[in-house]
C-alpha cells in the first residue's frame, strides 16, 4: 500500500505541539499520503476540522479516496502559499494550529513515474510537484545557459562544483538532449570521486527542484500567511529537510517576535510593527537515534514552532 510508501517524521512531537484544542481548526500544508493528517484527525473530537492540502495531484487522489469517510476533514489540490485564498473559501478567520512538512515524500522520491528519483533509468527528468507549472527540470537542464544552470546549482544545492557540472551538462546536451534522471545522475558522477557521489547528486536534484518549484518563495509567503491566519494561542509547526528551509522558518519566527523596529533615535514608531509570535523551540527539535534508525530520510529534520500572541 503508498500508506507505507512514507514514513511520517517527528509525528508524536510535531502533534503534541500542534494540537492544543481538540475542537480547534488546524490546516496541513503538506497532505502527502496524509500521514500527518491521519494522526491529526485521531487527537481532534467530533467538532474538530482539518483542512490539508497538497500541490501533488496522485498525493490528493490518494487522500480523497482514504479520508472518504471522514467529514472533518476538507481537502484541497493546491500550492499552501494559497492557504489565503482557502481559509477565505471555508470561511475561516483564525486557526488554532498550522502544520507544514516540507519537501517530498518518499513515494515522490522512489516512484519513477513522480520523475524524483535517478536510481530509475525510464523516470523523465521533471522534478515538479504540480505539473501544471511551466518550467520543469528537462527545461532547465537543456536549454537553461550554463551560467544560469551553475547558479541555481550553487544558490539552491550549495554545491562547489557547480560550475564544472554546469559546464558539462551544456556539452553533454549538444550531442543529445538529457532525458532521464539517471542520464542527469550519469554525466554528475562522471566527474565526482565516488564517496561524493550521492552527496552531490542529492544537492544538484534539490537544487533543481528548489528552482523549477520555486520552493524558497512559496515558504516565505505561506509563512508570512500563516501567521495572519493563526488565532491567538494558534501554533505554527514546521518541519524542514535542508539549511535554506530551516533559515526561512527561524528568520521569519524571529522577525514575528520583534516588535518596533524604527531606528533608535526615532522619538515616535513610525512602522507600526508588532510582535505578533512568541517561539517555544529555542533550538529546532531533531528526531531521536532510534527514529533515524527506522526512518533513514528523518535524519535531516528539524522541527520549529512558534505561538501567536
Ligand atoms: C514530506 S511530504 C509530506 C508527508 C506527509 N506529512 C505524510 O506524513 O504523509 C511533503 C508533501 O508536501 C507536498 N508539497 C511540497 N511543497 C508543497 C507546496 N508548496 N504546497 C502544497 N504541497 C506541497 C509534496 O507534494 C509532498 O506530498
Amino acid at each position: 500500500m503508498m500508506d507505507n510508501f512514507h514514513i511520517p517524521v517527528m509525528l508524536k512531537e510535531s502533534l503534541d505541539f500542534l494540537i492544543t484544542d481538540k475542537d480547534g481548526k488546524y490546516f496541513e500544508g503538506t497532505l502527502g499520503f496524509g500521514g500527518h493528517s491521519s494522526e491529526i484527525l485521531k487527537r481532534l473530537g467530533d467538532n474538530g476540522v482539518l483542512i490539508s492540502t497538497d500541490v501533488d495531484k496522485d498525493a490528493f487522489d490518494y487522500c480523497k479516496t482514504k479520508f472518504s469517510a471522514d467529514n472533518r476533514i476538507k481537502l484541497y489540490n493546491f500550492n499552501f502559499d494559497k492557504i489565503d485564498s482557502i481559509a477565505k473559501i471555508e470561511s475561516v478567520s483564525g486557526f488554532s494550529g498550522i502544520f507544514a512538512d516540507l519537501g517530498v515524500s518518499s513515494f515522490q522520491l522512489d516512484n519513477a513515474a513522480s520523475g524524483f528519483t535517478y536510481r530509475d533509468a525510464e523516470a523523465k527528468l521533471d522534478l515538479r510537484m504540480d505539473k501544471s507549472l511551466s518550467v520543469s527540470a528537462y527545461d532547465v537542464v537543456n536549454s537553461f545557459d550554463e551560467e544560469s544552470i551553475a547558479n541555481i546549482i550553487y544558490q539552491y544545492g550549495e554545491e562547489k562544483n557547480s560550475r564544472r557540472i554546469a559546464r558539462l551538462i551544456t556539452e553533454k546536451r549538444k550531442l543529445k538532449s538529457i532525458e532521464t534522471t539517471s542520464e542527469l545522475a550519469e554525466i554528475i558522477k562522471s566527474i565526482t570521486p565516488y564517496n561524493f557521489q550521492t552527496k552531490t547528486l542529492s544537492r544538484v536534484f534539490q537544487a533543481i527542484r528548489i528552482y523549477v518549484n520555486g520552493e524558497l518563495d512559496v515558504l516565505k509567503k505561506f509563512l508570512n500567511n500563516a501567521v495572519d491566519l493563526l488565532a491567538p494561542g494558534g501554533r505554527l509547526v514546521v518541519l524542514s529537510y535542508h539549511s535554506l528551509e530551516d533559515r526561512i522558518v527561524k528568520d521569519i519566527m524571529k522577525y514575528e517576535t520583534l516588535g518596533c523596529i524604527c531606528p533608535k533615535d526615532f522619538p515616535v514608531c513610525q512602522c507600526g510593527k508588532v510582535k505578533r509570535l512568541k517561539i517555544l523551540t529555542k533550538k529546532p527539535l531533531i528526531p531521536s537515534d532510534n527514529e533515524i534508525k527506522l526512518n533513514f530520510r528523518a535524519r535531516s529534520a528539524k522541527l520549529r514552532v512558534a505561538e501567536k500572541i
